[in-house]
């Protein structure tokens, strides 16, 4: 074996989605989040295009997150359907994290990788960075509000048309135990072809 598989495994399986409503309040430092997106740069990727880019909001950053999400959702949701509680969530999140980071699809100019590869290759690199927080001690939190999708967030976050920002993702400190998940079996989950 060239590497320790026991190791891996266990960060594999340990990897946790944990909220910043679980986080402790300390502080997940630069250094840290450099090298958990050094490692997302590792990702595969179709013809090289490396198509992840990453926006970290950070101190004075959170809040600015924070109130685009919850203003965002306000504006852009009919009356009948706006939940004060979803408002609430989404101002008060990103506030209980000390780092968010925007995950983002740079299309290529030339188009010639088909576009569910370029997301696909961004969401290995997620992965990457999911397992190096493991590593670390550290919750992971890819987040999804519908918002995320809306061309107010490409301008929010300065991308191009084409381009796409897949979530946000959170990282902190767990405030509780490390919590536990399961999988339904492998032999639900694959079929075997041999003749
Ligand atoms: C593309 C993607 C988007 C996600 N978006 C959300 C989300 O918006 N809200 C949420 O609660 N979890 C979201 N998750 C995280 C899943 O809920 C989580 O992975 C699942 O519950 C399994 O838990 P685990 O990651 O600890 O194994 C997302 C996961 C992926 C891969």
């Amino acid at each position: 074996m060239k590497y320790n598989l026991s190791e891996l495994r266990e960060i594999i399986r340990n990897r946790r989605t944990i909220k910043p409503e679980d986080y402790s309040t300390r502080k997940v430092h630069k250094e840290i989040v450099v090298e958990i997106l050094n490692n997302a740069l590792w990702a595969p990727t179709h013809g090289m295009t490396q198509p992840w880019f990453f926006k970290v909001f950070t101190n004075e950053g959170i809040p600015r997150l924070a109130d685009f999400l919850a203003d965002t959702y306000k504006t852009q949701t009919a009356p009948e359907h706006f939940l004060q509680k979803k408002f609430e969530m989404l101002s008060s999140r990103p506030r209980l994290a000390t780092v968010a980071i925007a995950i983002c699809m740079k299309r290529q100019e030339i188009e010639k990788i088909a576009e569910i590869e370029e997301v696909e290759a961004v969401a290995c690199a997620v992965q990457n960075m999911h397992l190096t927080a493991t590593a670390y001690g550290l919750g992971g939190y890819w987040s999804s509000p519908e918002v995320i999708y809306s061309n107010h967030m490409k301008s929010f976050l300065n991308i191009g048309d084409k381009d796409r920002c897949l979530g946000i993702f959170y990282l902190g400190y767990p405030k509780g135990d490390w919590p536990a998940s399961h999988r339904r079996p492998l032999e639900y989950q694959s079929e075997w072809i041999e003749k």
